[in-house]
Parts: C-alpha cells; sequence; structure tokens
C-alpha cells in the first residue's frame, strides 16, 4: 500500500537505532523505497553497510562528501522524498531540529526539506520529560511535524517510562496513515482537459490558439497527488507530463472528445482546455499551393462542445462537472450564463484580458460561480489555484456523501 512512495529515514544516534533496520524492512515491504541518511552518532549502533544492504540504495552519512553531494546534493536527497522519517529521533537532534541547526547531513536536510516529517523519538525518561526537549517537541508540534511515540517501557538505560521508540510496526503504520490521510481522494477518477488544440487545414498547416496548458496541467497534478487515479487529455503543449497521471495527447477537439468519453466514468471532470470552437470543415489531403486562383476560402464546421457533452453524458456523467470561462468584460455574469448553457456544476471565470497577463501566464485570478453563487479567489500561482480547486473539490464530494 505504499507503492510509488518514497521515504527518506533519518537515523540518529540511539540504540534504537538497531529497529530502524527493520522498519527499513517494512517499509520496503509495503512498497515504499527507503533511502537512508545516517548521523555520526547513528554510525555508532549500525553500519551503514547493513542499512544500505537493506534499503538497496546508497546510504548517505556526510554533508562534505564531494562524491555524494556530486551524485545526490543534500538538497535534492530532502526533496525527492515523499515524507521524511527521523527514527530513532534523538533529544539533540529534535533540539536542533527546533532551533534550525544544520551542521551535518541530516539536520541540513531536515531543515531544507519542503516534506512532511514523522519523528519516532527515543531517549531516557529524564530526557524525555525535560522541560528543554517538552519545549522544543511542542516547538515542532506547532510546525506541523508529525510525531509517534515514544512508548512506556524498560529502557536500556535500566529506567523505566516514556522514552521508548515506537517499534518499527508502529511507525510503518504510521507512514501509511499519513499516506492515507494525504490521499482524500483515493478511489476516486479525475478526468481533466488541458493546452490547445489544433486543427489540420491541411497536411502542413493548422489552426490552435495562444494556450500554454499550465493551468490544465497542475490541475491534473494537484487531484494526482491526492490520490484520484487521474487521466490527462491534453492538446499539444511544451509541458512534460505530470507525475503520476494517465496521459493521453491528442490534436483535435474531436480526438479530444473521443479520448474524453473512453476515460469515463469519472468522479470529477474539469475541462481547462481551449477548445477550438471551429473546424475546417473538410481537411485538405493536400498541401494547399498558391496556384494563382486567389487566396482559399476556408469553410468552417462547429466543433463538439467537451464540456456540454461530459455534462449531459447519460448514466456516466461524472459527479462534479467543472468547466472555465475565459473572459474579457462581465466575467462573473457571463460565466453564470455558460454555466447554464453547458449544464456543468462550476465554472471558474478569469479574466483573460492582454493587461492580466493570465493567457500563458504563471497567474490566474479566479471566480468560482456554482449553483450557490460565486466565489472571489485573490491572484494567486496557477499552481494555487489548482490546489485551491482539488481541496474545493474534496469538502464538496466529502459533503455531498
Ligand atoms: N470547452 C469545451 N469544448 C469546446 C469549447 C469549450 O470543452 N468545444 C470548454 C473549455 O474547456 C472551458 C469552457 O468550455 O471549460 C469554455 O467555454 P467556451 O464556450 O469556449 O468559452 P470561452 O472560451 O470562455 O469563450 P466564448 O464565451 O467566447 O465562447
Amino acid at each position: 500500500m505504499l507503492h510509488g512512495k518514497r521515504v527518506l529515514l533519518i537515523v540518529s544516534g540511539g540504540i534504537a537505532a538497531y529497529k530502524s533496520q527493520e522498519l527499513v524492512r517494512l517499509l520496503r515491504k509495503r512498497g515504499a523505497s527507503v533511502r537512508c541518511v545516517l548521523t555520526r552518532g547513528g554510525a555508532q549502533f549500525v553500519t551503514p553497510l547493513s542499512l544500505s544492504a537493506l534499503s538497496e540504495d546508497k546510504v548517505y552519512t556526510d554533508l562534505f562528501s564531494l562524491t555524494d553531494e556530486a551524485e545526490m546534493g543534500h538538497i535534492q536527497l530532502s526533496r525527492d522524498a515523499d515524507l521524511v522519517v527521523v527514527a530513532p529521533a534523538t533529544a539533540d537532534i529534535l533540539a536542533k531540529m527546533a532551533q534550525g541547526q544544520a551542521d551535518d547531513l541530516a539536520t541540513t536536510a531536515l531543515l531544507a526539506t519542503d516534506k512532511d516529517v514523522l519523528v519516532a523519538p527515543a531517549m531516557n525518561v529524564r530526557m524525555w520529560t525535560h522541560a528543554a526537549t517538552q519545549a522544543n517537541l511542542a516547538t515542532l508540534r506547532e510546525r506541523g511535524v508529525h510525531f509517534i511515540g515514544p512508548n512506556e517501557g524498560d529502557m536500556a538505560c535500566g529506567e523505566f517510562g516514556p522514552g521508548r521508540m515506537a517499534e518499527p510496526d508502529e511507525i510503518a503504520d504510521a507512514v501509511s496513515d499519513f499516506f492515507e490521510d494525504s490521499a482524500p481522494l483515493s478511489g476516486r477518477r479525475a478526468l481533466v482537459t488541458s493546452g490547445p488544440t489544433h486543427e489540420p487545414i491541411d497536411p502542413v498547416r493548422y489552426i490552435a490558439n495562444r494556450s500554454s496548458g499550465r493551468q490544465g496541467h497542475a490541475i491534473a497534478a494537484a487531484l494526482a497527488r491526492r490520490g484520484a487515479l487521474t487521466t490527462l487529455v491534453s492538446g499539444p503543449t511544451n509541458l512534460p507530463d505530470p507525475a503520476g497521471v494517465q496521459m493521453i495527447h491528442v490534436e483535435s477537439a474531436r480526438e479530444m472528445l473521443a479520448a474524453c468519453e473512453s476515460a469515463l466514468p469519472a468522479d470529477i471532470a474539469v475541462c481547462a482546455a481551449a477548445v477550438a470552437d471551429w473546424r475546417v470543415a473538410t481537411q485538405a489531403s493536400e498541401k494547399l499551393k498558391k496556384n494563382g486562383s486567389g487566396v482559399p476560402a476556408l469553410e468552417m464546421a462547429e466543433n463538439p462542445d467537451i464540456l456540454a457533452t461530459l455534462s449531459a453524458t447519460a448514466n456516466t456523467r461524472p459527479d462534479l462537472v467543472i468547466g472555465f470561462a475565459a473572459e474579457t468584460e462581465d466575467v462573473v455574469a457571463h460565466a453564470q450564463s455558460k454555466r447554464e448553457r453547458k449544464g456543468c456544476d462550476w465554472i471558474l471565470a478569469n479574466d483573460v484580458s492582454p493587461e492580466t497577463g493570465t493567457f500563458g501566464g504563471a497567474d490566474n485570478t479566479i471566480h468560482l460561480v456554482s449553483a450557490a453563487g460565486v466565489e472571489d479567489w485573490p491572484t494567486m500561482s496557477k499552481i494555487d489555484v489548482a490546489d485551491r480547486l482539488a481541496e474545493r473539490i474534496i469538502e464538496q464530494l466529502g459533503a455531498a456523501e
């Protein structure tokens, strides 16, 4: 159940370090890949070789190692993971984390990470109950660090009380719970359209628009990150395929519709593509030539409306169908009538007047128009719009249950 998840395990210097070897084994058995960082203290209790054999990966120990740094910089090490686990976490490493110190590879990775951190403390009972450790714990909790244990019991030092590291299977369960909680859309299917469409005129020419695909791709990535089984149907863009999505590349509006229909059923559909409203009625089979007979007259035909089609799908209509409206005036009023006309649930209306820089740019200003009214969102990056939309979708699907 941890398939595809990457855990960075930091092993600091406590007698419980020997249990971390079992933790590596359990996490890997559940499908996670585990990369280990061993502190100097940790290396007094377990060897890099045993952690390396169990993780089937290199073990990182030294902040100033030229070879390690060239292969995998310490910043990269902390970012490549989906979760950072510190087990065992000594009183010393907790103090350094609370202070923001970075004097070795482990603490540097902890300070540089942008991922969640799960800590399994292990120390003598008096060290654990000391006001300094408890204050550090409170600081770290407030910052959103997750804790598992310590448990109460006999300690290696002969005392009894809280301070024993949680057992490896308890830590592995906490890791699984973390990923379950961070995947509120698991079991849901999402369909997202993105990018422009290209409507062929002849074998070498086409009609297109300036959509970059950034918003649609970011939405697909945000839904996939939250556990949705996500299909992204995209027209031609310069963007890489987002991680974790099922990608279908298309060119024309009709291909996009066929790909969307093949991806049904879905619980959520988000149409962010800038689909060409018209295509050339009959595509020339040979390249159009300047043969002296004047300018070609292109007869146009209307393209299918993918958003309206998905909204009207009998039996397999997604629970939540969301479209965009690109407007240059009366943004909300136009979006409201578009929502009714196309039969979708929500319209994310955005002002695309040239002075806003929305089309092709990094930012977006959204008005979410639904049957319940209008939510005005502040200007934010397209990535933040995607995250906010994903959170609103989770709220909506939760409320509908
Ligand atoms: N859409 C679609 N299929 C089309 C046209 C549009 O799925 N053939 C979707 C877009 O993905 C978007 C919404 O419908 O979600 C935009 O609707 P559209 O009518 O194209 O509106 P605008 O682009 O805002 O332009 P206009 O109102 O000028 O037509």
